[in-house]
C-alpha cells in the first residue's frame, strides 16, 4: 500500500494495546519503503499522552489526528508526501461537523449513519468524552436524505449512531429531538428497519419510547445498564437508579411484550462489593435480556474511575465476569429455545463462512439464523420456521 491508516479505539486498554502492537508491525514497511505514508487516527491518537508518545517514540508515522479532524485527512497525507511535516492533532472542544464526507459503504443491506458526535455525560469510567468533544447533532435534513438515499439504493437495515441518542437535537434550534427524528425517517416508504445505538437510561423519554412503535423501527432496544447497584451507579455518574431502570424496561415491554432488549455491563467497577455485583445478576435475571455485551471494567488515564480507590483485583473481575456470562448464556439459551416452531423475518446477510450450502441472517432483535438454501436471498426480507437452536444462534428453514 501506498498510505497506510490505522483507525483507533480508547474505550479499553486491551483496544489501545492492539492498536500500538498494530502500528509497530509498520516500521517494516517503511523502512522497505521511505515514500509509504504512515498515519493513526481514531479516539487513541485524540489523547495527548498517546499523541506525544506516537510523536516520540514512533518516528516512521506521519500523522496521528483524533474522529473530529476526520475531514484534514487530505491536507495530512498532503504534508507527509511533500515531507513538509508530520502533523499530531489534537481536536478541539467542539469541533465542526463536516457533511458531505465521502462514504464507502462495504455492505449494500445494512448502514450506519450518525446522527451526532461527542457526549457531555463524563461517565467516571468512559474515556469517550475526553476524546470525542461535546454533543454535536447533524441537522434532521441531512440525516433524513441520507436515510431516503440508502433506502432507495435497497439497504434494509440503518442504524442511527451516537453515543447516547437520546440527547439528539438538544443542542439544535427547532425544538428537534430523537422521536422527531424516527417520526420522520418513518414517512419514508419502504421496507427497512431503524435500529438506534446507543441510549442512555436517564434520558429515555415516554416520547422516545412511543416513537419506538413507528412504521419501521425495529423492535428491538439497546439500553445499557452498567451495573445493578444503585450506589455503584452514583459513582459511575449514571444519573439514574435501578428503579428508574426498571421502570423504563417495565414500559417498554409493556408498549411491547415481544421487544428483544439488549445491554452493556461493566463488572469490577471501583469499589463493587460482592453484594452490588449479586444485584447486576439479580437485574440480569428479572429483565431477561436477549444478550448482553459485558465488560471488565478498565482504568483509562484522565477519567475519575482511574484513580479511585478500592481498585478490584484482576481475578475478581475476572471470576465475575464468567459467572455474568455464564447467567447470561442461560437465560439466551431458554430465550432461543423458545423461538423453536415459531416464524420469523430475517435480513439475509450471505453465505456462512465455513459452509457454502448455509446463509446467514439476522432478525430484528439482531439474533443470528442460519439456514439451508439453493438460491441466494442475499440482501432481501426472508421469513423462516425456526427448527432449533443453541445458546449463541438460531437455526431455521425456508
Ligand atoms: N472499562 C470497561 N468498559 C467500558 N465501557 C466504557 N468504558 C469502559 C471502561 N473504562 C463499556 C460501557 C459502554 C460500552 C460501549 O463500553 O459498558 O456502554
Ligand atoms: Fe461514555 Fe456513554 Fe457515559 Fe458518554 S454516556 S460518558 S459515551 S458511557
Amino acid at each position: 500500500a501506498d498510505a497506510i491508516i490505522v483507525n483507533t479505539c480508547a474505550i479499553r486498554e486491551h483496544a489501545e494495546k492492539r492498536a500500538l502492537s498494530i502500528i509497530g508491525r509498520y516500521k517494516h514497511n517503511k523502512a522497505r519503503n521511505p515514500d509509504t505514508v504512515i498515519g493513526v487516527c481514531g479516539c487513541m491518537s485524540a489523547q495527548e499522552h498517546r499523541s506525544e508518545h506516537l510523536k516520540r517514540s514512533y518516528h516512521y508515522v506521519d500523522f496521528a489526528f483524533g474522529t473530529g479532524s476526520l475531514h484534514r485527512l487530505p491536507e495530512f497525507i498532503y504534508g507527509a508526501l511533500t515531507k513538509a511535516k508530520r502533523s499530531f492533532v489534537l481536536d478541539t472542544e467542539r469541533p465542526q461537523i463536516a457533511e458531505g464526507l465521502p462514504v464507502v459503504r462495504e455492505c449494500a443491506h445494512r448502514a450506519w449513519v450518525s446522527i451526532m458526535y461527542g457526549c457531555n455525560n463524563f461517565c467516571t469510567y468512559c474515556i469517550v468524552p475526553y476524546v470525542r468533544g461535546r454533543e454535536r447533532s447533524r441537522m434532521p435534513e441531512d440525516i433524513i436524505k441520507e436515510v431516503r438515499e440508502l433506502v432507495e439504493s435497497g439497504c434494509k437495515d440503518i442504524t442511527l449512531l451516537g453515543q447516547n441518542v437520546n440527547s439528539y437535537g438538544k443542542e439544535l434550534d427547532g425544538g428537534y429531538d430523537i422521536a422527531y427524528l424516527l417520526r420522520e425517517i418513518s414517512k419514508i416508504e419502504g421496507d427497512f428497519w431503524i435500529h438506534l445505538m446507543t441510549s442512555h437510561p436517564k434520558d429515555a423519554s415516554d416520547a422516545l419510547i412511543e416513537a419506538l412503535s413507528c412504521k419501521s423501527v425495529a423492535n428491538h432496544f439497546h439500553l445499557p445498564l452498567q451495573s445493578g447497584s444503585s450506589p455503584i451507579l452514583k459513582r459511575m455518574n449514571r444519573h439514574y437508579d435501578i428503579d428508574r431502570y426498571l421502570e423504563i424496561i417495565d414500559k417498554l415491554k409493556r408498549q411491547n411484550p415481544s421487544i428483544t432488549l439488549t445491554t452493556d455491563i461493566i463488572v469490577g467497577f471501583p469499589g463493587e462489593s460482592d453484594e452490588d455485583f449479586e444485584k447486576t445478576l439479580e437485574v440480569i435475571r428479572r429483565v431477561e435480556y436477549d444478550s448482553v455485551y459485558s465488560f471488565v471494567f478498565s482504568p483509562r488515564k484522565g477519567t475519575p474511575a482511574y484513580s479511585m480507590e478500592d481498585q478490584i483485583p484482576e481475578e475478581i473481575k475476572k471470576e465475575r465476569f464468567e459467572r455474568l456470562t455464564e447467567l447470561q448464556n442461560e437465560i439466551s439459551r431458554k430465550k432461543n429455545e423458545a423461538m423453536v416452531g415459531k416464524t420469523v423475518r430475517v435480513l439475509v446477510d450471505g453465505k456462512s463462512k465455513n459452509n457454502d450450502k448455509i446463509y446467514t441472517s439476522r432478525t430484528e432483535g439482531n439474533k443470528i439464523v442460519h439456514f439451508e438454501a439453493d438460491k441466494d436471498y442475499t440482501g432481501q426480507f426472508i421469513n423462516l420456521k425456526i427448527i432449533r437452536t443453541d445458546t449463541f444462534a438460531l437455526y431455521g428453514e425456508i
